[in-house]
């Protein structure tokens, strides 16, 4: 197990999941913006370190069916699972780091709330690029959401690197583009503020095409 595994594992199995700072039952903003970008229930879902929050559940109450969760945590995964009852064998369920993702399918939607702010590090940050234009669908789209520049530093022990548009498009180079930005402020479950970016992605016109067939 790699320390983030370790790290990560470690909380879903020693804490209430329900109360860690970044559980939302019903994530009203992601929503928001999956309608934005036009989605419809035949589309497929890919959610990156989904957690336990309850994005899953509303897209399956919506008619979704092709979901696929990722998640370092066998835990977070399993707490999903559980709780979905008889929908529990509808997602795809991946017990892995983002970073070195091979799924050899793209997506149409492509979902990180609250994941991709823990890579710190350059290395990371550019595999992570690579592995979401693997498996982003060239009429996909990603949203990503972040600690904003008046976020938290950190994060449930962690460092987190937050972000605005302009660094983000940054981060993501020249063949991905952010149409859109959105500002939300997340209430924890202790009653704290927490400033978030959401990025609305997709590819450039005219961009080198990198996603499996
Ligand atoms: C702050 S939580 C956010 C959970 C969920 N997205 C939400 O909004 O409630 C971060 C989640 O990402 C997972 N995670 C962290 N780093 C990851 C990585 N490199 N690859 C896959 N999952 C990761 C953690 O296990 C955790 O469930």
């Amino acid at each position: 197990m790699t320390q983030r595994e370790q790290h990560w594992e470690n909380i879903y199995q020693s804490r209430d999941h329900r109360e860690v700072g970044w559980y939302q039952v019903s994530p009203e903003i992601s929503l928001r913006l999956l309608d934005q970008v036009g989605i419809s229930p035949e589309q497929s879902v890919i959610e990156i370190g989904c957690g336990a929050s309850g994005l899953v559940d509303r897209l399956i109450e919506r008619g979704f069916r092709k979901i696929t969760l990722v998640d370092l945590s066998q835990k977070a995964l399993s707490i999903v699972r559980d709780r979905l009852g008889a929908h529990g064998d509808i997602p795809d369920y991946r017990a892995d780091d983002v970073t070195r993702l091979v799924l050899g399918q793209s997506f149409d939607i492509w979902h990180d709330r609250a994941v991709f702010h823990f890579l710190t590090d350059e290395e990371d940050q550019q595999k992570y690029v690579a592995v979401l234009k693997q498996h982003l669908a060239p009429e996909g789209h990603a949203i990503i959401g972040t600690f904003s520049l008046n976020g938290p530093k950190s994060c449930s022990g962690l460092p987190v690197e937050r972000y605005d548009k302009e660094k983000m498009q940054g981060v993501l180079g020249e063949d991905l583009v952010v149409l859109d930005s959105l500002t939300d402020v997340h209430v924890t479950p202790a009653g704290g503020e927490q400033e978030y970016n959401y990025f609305i992605i997709s590819w450039r016109a005219g961009a080198k095409l990198r996603h499996y067939p």
